[in-house]
């Protein structure tokens, strides 16, 4: 569907045909996908579809962008179609697992180094002077004998591994394991205590991913290799001043949805990227503790975001921060994006609408406001159906995860492809 800036105003996003181009993938997605847990995690063939998009009309496409790369979703698909790669997340585990994922390793050297951390494992007793003992979230989240050999294998990896690249894989088959072998619900989108769970053996569950990770690694051949260059900063604070990028691919995060923060904290804290994980909400954009002034804000926001915060301002004022707080967001996005974007480059955004206490959140429509205002040119508005779909979760007016059962509010099954040029 194309949309203008005279027919977006009335044109309902809901109704636009579903493309099933972008609802299946046609092969398998690749094991590299799979070597770390991510919440909201991109279907893997958007990004080839994407590409391919963008070369049909015409698109000269050497450097593909992710702003909100996540577990590197996009990175490894640009470099494996031999593009050249630029991302950024706030997230310093979700760039550890993009790095890692568009990397190819030396499987024979992956052996000898885990070989190495194994047996130093077995050697060693774990440093009760260790300040990880003194940590109440670790507490919290492990008993003693895990953390015992959490903290026995931590110091094999650092001790064995010297290379920062392999040191990166093995930092990051531990930190996938960290909540299988915590008290951690599984499968959970918050972080809750199971309190019947018994958590797995850390060398056992160790080994059993890292056999996973190398098999996945075995797999991949990556013919014309592009180069990835990722970043673990706040994509509004980048400073980006010049265009140097042909294609931008990205799905930005929810209004008040994942906590990303909060959902990865066993990492945040065993792999000392933060003293307190709550630090990482800060800039995290859609995060229920990330809104600065309102007033300010509603002065800022376009057409669409000025309507659905002024009537979400009458029914939850602090759930109106947050979202007038989002939109800010999305809009200096855009406008980054923008000026990354090479004349004649383009980008692809994949977003869903929500909707809270019978408010539509049009996150589409406001996605696609800001494009035209930026003079974008060429919108054009996909649907698709989410397939395997885990429900994405929505906060209550206590900002705590509704459940689904009996929530007032509908969850998105379908989300929005939008494309749009620079020229
Ligand atoms: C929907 S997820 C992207 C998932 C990704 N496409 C993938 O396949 O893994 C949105 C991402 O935006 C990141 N994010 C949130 N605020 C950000 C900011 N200010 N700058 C950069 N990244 C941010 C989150 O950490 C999260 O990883």
């Amino acid at each position: 569907m194309n949309v203008t800036l005279k027919n977006y105003r009335t044109l309902d996003f809901d109704v636009i045909n579903i493309q099933e181009e972008w609802n299946k993938p046609t092969e398998r997605e690749n094991r590299m996908h799979c070597i770390h847990a991510y919440p909201a995690k991109f279907p893997a063939f958007i990004t080839t579809m994407a590409i391919q998009k963008a070369e049909q009309k015409n698109i000269k496409v050497d450097t593909v962008a992710d702003i909100f790369c996540g577990c590197g979703t996009v990175a490894f698909e640009a470099v494996r179609s031999g593009k050249n790669f630029w991302g950024c997340d706030i997230n310093p585990v979700a760039t550890l697992i993009a790095k890692v994922k568009s990397q190819v390793y030396n499987d024979a050297i992956l052996e000898e180094y885990f070989d190495e951390i194994v047996s130093s494992f077995k050697t060693s007793i774990a440093d009760k002077n260790n300040i990880i003992y003194a940590n109440e979230r670790v507490k919290y989240w492990f008993d003693e004998a895990q953390i015992d050999d959490l903290l026995k294998l931590r110091s094999a990896i650092y001790r064995n591994v010297k290379n920062e690249y392999y040191l990166r894989f093995f930092l990051c088959a531990f930190s996938n394991i960290l909540k299988s072998c915590s008290r951690w619900l599984t499968k959970s989108i918050k972080p809750q205590i199971d309190p019947d769970k018994c958590p797995k053996n850390v060398i056992a569950a160790f080994s059993a991913q890292v056999k996973m990770m190398r098999i996945a690694n075995s797999e991949n051949k990556m013919g014309g290799l592009g180069n990835a260059d990722i970043h673990c900063l706040n994509f509004l604070e980048a400073k980006i001043e010049n265009p140097f990028v042909d294609l931008v691919i990205t799905s930005p995060p929810y209004v008040t949805s994942y906590e990303y923060a909060d959902l990865h904290q066993l990492s945040t804290l065993w792999l000392e990227y933060a003293e307190d994980f709550r630090t990482l909400r800060k800039g995290s954009i859609g995060s229920l503790y990330h809104a600065m002034n309102f007033t300010e804000n509603v002065e800022r926001l376009n057409n669409t975001a000025g309507n659905i915060v002024s009537q979400m301002n009458l029914i939850d004022k602090r759930k109106a921060r947050s979202i007038a707080q989002y939109y800010i967001d999305m809009q200096c996005t855009i406008k980054k994006v923008h000026t990354m974007l090479n004349v004649g480059g383009a980008c692809f955004f994949v977003i869903g609408n929500t909707e809270y206490k019978g408010i539509k959140i049009d996150n589409a429509k406001h996605l696609t406001e800001c494009l035209l205002t930026e003079g974008f040119s060429e919108i054009e508005v996909d649907r698709r159906k989410i397939s395997n779909k885990i429900l994405t979760p929505y906060r209550d007016v206590n900002g705590k995860f509704a459940s689904i059962k009996g929530c007032s509010r509908k969850v998105y099954s379908e989300e929005f492809v939008i494309f749009a040029k620079k020229i």
